[in-house]
């Protein structure tokens, strides 16, 4: 084959001008004039280099050296000496007979040494600066190392906390997931992909990944049309929109077609109606999954349904490199899609800058976990952190109280940190103990006792020493929860309770008659039961990552007042799932008069003397928390609901506005939510949707007007024809704290 080194010179010293489209589309027709077909299929190879062996390495190069590797995923810093990214991306960039460069990726969900709160957590600061400020710091950090490209922001929408995946969401709600989905791209890319401390984002798992059946991972998941496209498809349509770079590919079969062969999915939303011009990735296994799938007879014919779909590049496996060729010989995929996929490839690498910086590094030592990283995790872990109870005031604690610091999670530097945490390290992961210790001084007005020795653990033999440690302080802090190995892939739990012996110790420590603060670190809301009643404050921390415990301690001591808010609905029980906010009416809804639960029936009554409404006789018909729901230290009182014009014309925009007033004694700050109902609908309508929210901070005893402009289009939904509409007709609209309360008022949309 005739060198090409001196066209790819060219291609190479003039970097600079990919950065405009037109250069970038011209210099992939030249590439692609140049390549070979097996030059081509090689662009579409993403190796796992985690599984290649120091024996293997050699072929590796080789297969480098002939323009067969697209890029790496897990070419972690730590798996091989600082050369090698430099090494590999050297071979490709100047020994390939295009010269093409490798991009590298990894999962940077929530921080690469520096870890921020699990992604759950994250949502619940409803704050997207703060999201966005993580992804950049994460960004910095990775590329350092090299990695320019993460899979993230995981942007599944999800009903169902038995999937351990839910851990990894920007929790239940499209509007929510969409503005933070999109703050997180962009903390990634940023406006400009080509400097060396961008990332090109990976949104996942496209698409309906988060309705596998009963929660259980990689199972199959049925969304009708209009459901799919109201609710699962807009955070990837606002990323796509915001400028999203790569989408990656969902294990589960949608409507019993896979997703990684799903034409409807792959090609005519994303391609056809939303223009995504950036490359699909496939998940890890996806393309031969589709053989246990039954929907592949095999690998050959798993290439030909993952290609024909839309699945430019193959991560892990090799079904492209060995058959593609072969299936463009008989027809069953033809060098034109070869080509549109290559070009993809090649479009997001240019937009990268890859070709003007193949080997951006920068200096660990000064990056990361640079103190501004860690202050910045602490920030986040603060705002994370979900107050679900408080009576009495128990919290925030009084600094010169005895503690007895109780539970499992409360020094366990690892657990802390979350699920996918590949260069999260326990080493820089700062817990609660050596936290109240520098806080205080020392650890003489704190006792610690675990206990339990891990989240799972079923032994009551040390209840006694965490018993009598409680009964000589005045608060009881108990720290427990979920192992972080509890959350995350693969790791669906049909009991979401706490784990291990965590209720009886909790009820141990409770008939002590001391004060008891529960705090939860967990992956997913968790079944409280008895818990709720026998503690008289309770806080969600999730998995707050590298530092949890100054946060903890910030918030605990009343430093920080919690702000968060719940991301999800938090069910009263596993019995109850799914149970979200933006729930449809029904023919029968179900209210506090209309049914007898199951405690007040008498003996003996007539059948419907219960009462027949939608709800369970156990749980009732209400959550145990709902979306939105949050306590602070203080209390805001809402009044005051403005909506100047209660007619709109379509195409208009709806205002509305109402007073909030911090009525307590420190600053706090507020998430003020706007929900809308459409009353009635050409398919029936949910009873509450988020359409906005705002956060405002509000010193004690201030008051502020806060304003929302609603245009109408934002109340439109697919329809019976799948057309994207806004129906003229009453609504309800709310200014409230939660998916439950609020003030309520009324407008009308007209023609
Ligand atoms: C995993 C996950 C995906 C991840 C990929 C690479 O199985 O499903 O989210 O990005 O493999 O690690």
């Amino acid at each position: 084959m005739k060198k090409l080194m001196n066209l790819a010179l060219p291609i190479m010293c003039i970097g600079a001008s990919f950065a405009n489209a037109d250069a970038i589309e011209n210099r992939i027709d030249v590439l692609l004039e140049t390549m070979t077909i097996d030059q081509k299929v090689g662009q579409l190879a993403l190796r796992d280099f985690g599984t290649y062996s120091a024996e293997q390495l050699p072929e590796l190069k080789a297969q480098i050296r002939r323009g067969e590797v697209g890029g790496f995923l897990n070419v972690s810093f730590s798996s091989v000496d600082d050369n090698a990214f430099a090494e590999l991306q050297k071979i490709a960039v100047e020994e390939s007979p295009q010269g093409i460069p490798l991009i590298f990726g990894q999962d940077v969900i929530h921080g690469y040494e520096t870890i921020f709160p699990i992604p759950l957590g994250q949502a619940a600061s409803w704050n997207p600066e703060l999201v966005k400020k993580g992804a950049r710091i994460a960004a910095k950090e990775a590329t350092t190392d090299g990695i320019r490209w993460t899979f993230a922001p995981m942007i599944d929408i999800s009903h169902d906390p038995r999937w351990g995946r839910i851990a990894e969401t920007l929790g239940e709600d499209p509007y929510l997931a969409s503005v933070l989905g999109v703050a997180m791209t962009m903390g990634f890319q940023t406006d400009d992909p080509t400097r060396p401390d961008a990332m090109a984002a990976s949104a996942k798992h496209f698409i309906g990944y988060g309705a596998a059946e009963a929660g259980r991972d990689y199972n199959a998941a049925y969304i009708p049309e209009a459901r799919l496209r109201d609710i699962f498809l807009p955070p990837f349509k606002a990323a796509v929109d915001a400028g999203l770079m790569t989408i990656m590919s969902s294990y589960n079969t949608l409507n019993d077609i896979p997703a990684t062969a799903n034409k409807h999915a792959l090609k005519t939303i994303l391609r056809d109606e939303w223009g995504f011009d950036g490359f699909v990735v496939s998940d890890w296994n996806a393309v031969m999954e589709m053989l246990p799938h039954g929907f592949a007879r095999d690998a050959k014919h798993a290439a030909e349904l993952s290609a024909n779909a839309g699945i430019d590049f193959e991560m892990y496996t090799d079904t492209y490199q060995k058959f593609l060729p072969e299936l463009i010989e008989e027809g069953k995929f033809t060098e034109a899609k070869l080509d549109q996929a290559v070009r993809h490839m090649l479009r997001i690498k240019m937009r990268l800058g890859l070709w003007d910086n193949p080997y951006p590094r920068g200096n660990r030592d000064t990056v990361i976990l640079s103190d501004e990283h860690r202050q910045a995790a602490r920030e986040a872990a603060r705002e994370s952190f979900v107050l679900l109870k408080n009576d009495n005031s128990v919290l925030p604690l009084n600094k010169e109280a005895k503690i007895a610091l109780v539970g499992p999670l409360a020094n366990v530097p690892h657990e802390q940190l979350g699920t996918w945490i590949y260069n999260g390290d326990k080493k820089d992961s700062v817990s609660l103990v050596p936290a109240l210790e520098q806080y205080l001084g020392g650890n003489e007005s704190f006792t610690f006792v675990k206990g339990l020795e891990y989240s799972r653990d079923t032994s009551t033999q040390n209840f006694n020493k965490a018993v009598e440690a409680a009964q000589q302080a005045d608060v009881i802090v108990y720290v427990g929860g979920e192992e972080s190995i509890l959350s995350g892939e693969g790791h669906s739990r049909a009991d979401i309770a706490l784990p291990g012996a965590q209720q009886e110790l909790v009820k141990a420590l409770s008939e002590t008659g001391k004060p008891l603060v529960t705090v939860i670190m967990a992956g997913r809301p968790i079944e409280l039961g008895p818990v709720l009643d026998q503690s008289d404050a309770i806080m969600m921390a999730w998995h707050p990552g590298t530092m949890a415990g100054p946060a903890l301690v910030d918030v605990l001591y009343g430093d920080y007042s919690p702000v968060g808010r719940l991301p999800i609905t938090w069910p009263k029980g596993e019995g109850q799932i799914p149970i979200y906010y933006n729930r449809m009416a029904t023919g029968r809804p179900a209210t506090e008069d209309n049914y007898t639960l199951i405690g007040d029936i008498e003996q003996g009554v007539f059948q419907h003397a219960p009462g027949n409404s939608s709800n369970h006789l156990d749980y009732g018909h209400e959550p145990e928390f709902p979306f939105g729901f949050g306590l602070t230290y203080s209390d805001v009182d809402y009044s005051n609901l403005v909506i100047p014009s209660s007619r709109v014309a379509l195409g208009e925009t709806i205002r509305a506005s109402a007073t909030v007033k911090n009525t307590g004694k420190v600053q706090t700050t507020e998430v003020v939510q706007l929900y809308i109902r459409d009353l009635v609908g050409t398919r029936t309508r949910p009873i509450r949707e988020l359409k906005g929210f705002q956060r405002v901070t509000l010193a004690p005893g201030e008051s502020q007007a806060i304003h929302f402009e609603l245009p109408t289009e934002a109340l439109a939904f697919h329809n019976q024809n799948m057309e994207k509409v806004t129906e003229p007709g009453d609504f309800e609209l709310w200014i409230a704290k939660d998916a439950a309360s609020g003030l309520k008022g009324r407008f009308t949309v007209y023609e």
